[in-house]
């Protein structure tokens, strides 16, 4: 019912997407979308290239007079760099021009160059990269900002925070995090302890200084999902399944938990189960514990939604690593772009994104709806249920 397709090069004219599915009647603005894209652009540790890119989203269609008209909505997000890339990016085939702008051989190891170029039958890594960049997140954070708009309505907030970079662990618990949302807003690496960012930003500064990057992990948190989204009954609809999915889509990205994840296994049931209790001046089951993250059985059960997501060392290195020229088969070292040293912050807002997507997808499932006053009609409905219950 919701989908979304994206397209668009790094150093292209721009990113384009279409989000479908989306009810009428929603408010959406432009300057909805471009706050998500100035988040995403923010951060310590990222390279040059976002201090090029001032990212706008123009809405091509899909939204009159302030309101989306429930077709299609068709985003473009123009790269600004494209003016210093028009020759290696053209369009049209111009020999002359492009006998003089050399194929790039050396790939990168952690990078698509070499897999992408023996699957497509390139000798310019070019033709990979642009495309498997993270370029094209941006046009990501775009579908999500309309997502989480459409989320707003229902009350459902997305959270996120850094909580690990290299071995700097940030150890508060998730629990502060919409009352002191504002102290990781204003954090350049979107961390909740100060001790713990001036380590990272340590770290990130003899890194760079070694020609070196880094990793970690962000955290996503969700609050007020109604009980019920997602499905057990069928593999691709199990909320969690899609949610680790959507984080493990954005680039670097190597691992994903929900809830207490990987420490679980370490525990007994008893420890690590969440009892069940009854309220019933509020009718609603509850728990004391949210070891779960939120979800059971592939469905959201009321308690906050709580991800996590590993980001491998960016690939590129202003040191390189050794490599295999993909023409000669001589050892090099691998090629250079412009490169980030960390990227965990932007990451932390693209999570955010491709979750809001998955819920609001997971939404539209269960309270379906041609307009906004209908899907609400729908949840309300639910609601009431719930309440009876
Ligand atoms: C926000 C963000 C920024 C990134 N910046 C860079 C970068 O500057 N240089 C780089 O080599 N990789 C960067 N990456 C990672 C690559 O895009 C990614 O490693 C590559 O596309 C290969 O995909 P994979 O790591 O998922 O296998 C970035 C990733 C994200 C999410």
């Amino acid at each position: 019912m919701l989908r979304y397709l994206t397209a668009g090069e790094s150093h292209g004219k721009g990113l384009v997407a279409i989000l479908e599915g989306v009810p009428a009647g929603l408010k959406l603005s432009s300057e909805d979308i471009d706050r998500e894209l100035r988040r995403r652009q923010a951060g310590y540790g990222r390279g040059k290239r976002m201090k090029i890119e001032k990212d706008k989203v123009e809405i091509i269609s899909g939204v009159r007079m302030g309101r989306t008209l429930g077709s299609p909505i068709a985003l473009l997000i123009k790269n600004l760099d494209w003016e210093n890339w028009r020759q290696v990016m053209m369009v049209e085939d111009r020999k002359v021009i492009s006998q003089n702008i050399p194929p790039l051989t050396h790939p990168r190891p952690g990078h698509a160059d070499l897999a992408g170029a023996i699957k497509y039958n390139f000798d310019d890594l070019r033709n990979v990269l642009e495309r498997a960049s993270a370029r094209e997140t941006a046009v990501r954070v775009a579908i999500g900002a309309i997502c989480r708009r459409f989320l707003s309505e229902f009350e459902i907030r997305i959270y996120s925070r850094v909580i690990q970079i290299g071995r700097i662990k940030d150890v508060n618990q998730w629990q502060p995090i919409k009352a002191s949302y504002q102290i990781i807003e204003d954090s350049p690496l979107r961390c909740l302890n100060k001790r713990a960012e001036a380590k990272m930003i340590a770290l990130i500064d003899s890194a760079k200084e070694k020609g070196d990057t880094l990793g970690g992990v962000f955290e996503v948190v969700i609050l007020n999902l109604p009980v019920g989204l997602g499905s057990y009954v069928q593999w691709d609809l199990k909320l969690d399944a899609r949610l680790a999915y959507a984080l493990m889509s954005i680039q670097a990205i190597i691992g994903v938990e929900v809830g207490s994840g990987f420490m679980a296994a370490e525990k007994f049931g008893s420890q690590v189960q969440d009892e069940i209790f009854y309220e019933k001046s509020e009718h609603r089951f509850f728990r004391r514990s949210n070891n779960a993250g939120g979800i059971e059985g592939g469905m959201s059960n009321g308690e906050p939604i709580i991800l996590r997501a590993a980001m491998k060392p960016i690939s590129t290195l202003a040191q390189p690593l050794s490599s295999i020229d993909i023409v000669s088969k001589k050892p090099v070292k691998a090629m250079k772009e412009r490169a980030d040293v960390c990227a965990l912050p932007a990451a932390s807002v693209i999570g955010e994104a491709v979750a809001a997507f998955e819920i609001a997808r997971a939404m539209r499932e269960k309270f379906g709806g041609d307009s906004l006053t209908e899907t609400k009609r729908n949840y309300s409905g639910y609601l009431d249920y719930l309440r009876k219950r």
